[in-house]
């Protein structure tokens, strides 16, 4: 029997099919490039396209935002638990338990009915922000506020996690950046929660599963690192020397690279001019020529292209958010892929269960324990 060919982290190997997004030729969401998504779409519309299939006719929009906003209430013994947390819990961790949490409070929990899980998803899609701005305020010594039905689900991400009125910019960069982080074909944590899904556990499990995958800094939490690293340099004059050095030491540099990309990362390039013209509107502008210095030195030494995770970090930090609520915000956005992703497994489903390479001893003696050796 021939071998099948082994490929170190599964790099270009088809490990499934999918109706939901393609990263050929660009990427897009069910055949809508994400240019004409970030440039047209809400957040809503494109959660919509991609739990049902389409995008919403004006009927079905308005149907999905009152679904969306009847939805919005935590249980109070989960906020309860929220407040026993440990402070010093970060906050992906605390994603993830709460994911867990809202399962134990959905009646449809163990139901894997198409339907059952497209209204499991929507839940979650709304209870996971509620959920997220409740303990950014709890940590802060703050109580939790509820959602406001009659904002935007990104004006009300901004609203429930600032308590300022955003700004029209600032609530259509946040549209974008959800739209661009909703959904990304087989990355690490979509394939965790098929892989989850495929064994017939349930939606929640798969939501926690790819919540803890999405937190590696080589995934998700890439985005709180790249603010790390710019405010580590401090100023564009130390630039070239932070990058030389970190290269020098073999460091990765958060925010740069893709398995996939390896000539630009088309959200990069979308969200860099909406980063550069709020960076100028709050003041940030010297922000933005160090992270172009960094990219400039980057690209020169490695010919390593920024990420979506590069600009987007830059554009949380220009509407005043706490990092640690960067990749938490990514979890929002990817709960409607993830679940999208889930779905299609549960509708075609086949076990995921690949082989491996055996590459340790071969065949040996057992040996009674007082025979094994000093
Ligand atoms: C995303 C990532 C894991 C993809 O990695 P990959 O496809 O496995 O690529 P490899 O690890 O094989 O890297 C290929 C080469 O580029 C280098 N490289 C890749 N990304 C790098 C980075 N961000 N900084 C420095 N070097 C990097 C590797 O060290 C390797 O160099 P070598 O051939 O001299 O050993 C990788 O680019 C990375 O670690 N990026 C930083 C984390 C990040 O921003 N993640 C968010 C992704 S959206």
């Amino acid at each position: 029997m021939s071998q099948p060919q082994y490929s170190p982290g599964l790099e270009g190997v088809v490990a499934g099919e999918t109706a939901i997004s393609s990263l050929d030729g660009g990427l897009s969401y069910r055949g809508y490039s994400i240019e004409d998504l970030a440039h047209h779409a809400s957040f809503e519309e494109v959660a919509h396209l991609l739990l049902h299939g389409d995008l919403p006719t004006a009927g079905e929009l308005d149907d999905f935002r009152r679904r969306l906003g009847s939805q919005e209430v935590v249980p109070p013994p989960i906020l309860e638990t929220l407040r026993r947390i440990p402070v010093k819990v970060p906050m992906m961790d605390v994603m993830r338990t709460g994911a867990s949490l809202l399962a134990h409070w959905d009646n449809e929990v163990a139901d894997n009915a198409h339907d059952a899980n497209v209204r499991k998803a929507e839940r979650l899609l709304v209870q996971l922000p509620i959920l997220m701005a409740a303990r950014h305020r709890l940590v802060q010594g703050k109580e939790p506020v509820s959602a406001d039905p009659r904002r935007s689900f990104a004006e009300n991400l901004l609203w429930m996690l600032l308590r300022n009125q955003p700004t029209p910019q600032m609530t259509r960069a946040m549209d974008v950046s959800l739209i661009l982080y909703a959904e990304h074909e087989f990355n690490a944590s979509t394939f965790t929660a098929r892989v989850i899904a495929s064994t017939l556990s349930d939606l929640h499990s798969s939501i926690c599963g790819a919540i803890g995958a999405l937190k590696g800094p080589l995934h998700g939490g890439a985005n709180e690192r790249v603010l790390a690293i710019l405010q580590s340099i401090g100023t564009t004059d130390k630039a070239e020397a932070w990058v030389m050095d970190a290269l020098a030491k073999k460091q990765r540099i958060m925010g740069f690279g893709h398995r996939v990309y390896k000539d630009g990362d088309p959200r990069a390039a979308y969200v860099k001019p909406m980063c550069s013209e709020l960076a100028a509107q709050t003041g940030n502008t010297p922000m933005e020529e160090l992270a172009d210095k960094v990219q400039e030195v980057v690209w020169r030494e490695k010919k390593l292209p920024p990420n979506v995770d590069w600009p987007t970090a830059r554009l949380y930090h220009y509407f005043g958010l706490a990092v640690e609520l960067y990749t938490p915000l990514f979890v929002v956005a990817r709960t409607a892929g993830w679940s999208a992703h889930v779905i299609e497994q549960l509708d075609q489903n086949r076990l995921i269960r690949p082989a491996a390479n055996y590459t340790g001893p071969g065949k040996r003696e057992w040996k009674a324990v007082g025979d094994r050796g000093a």
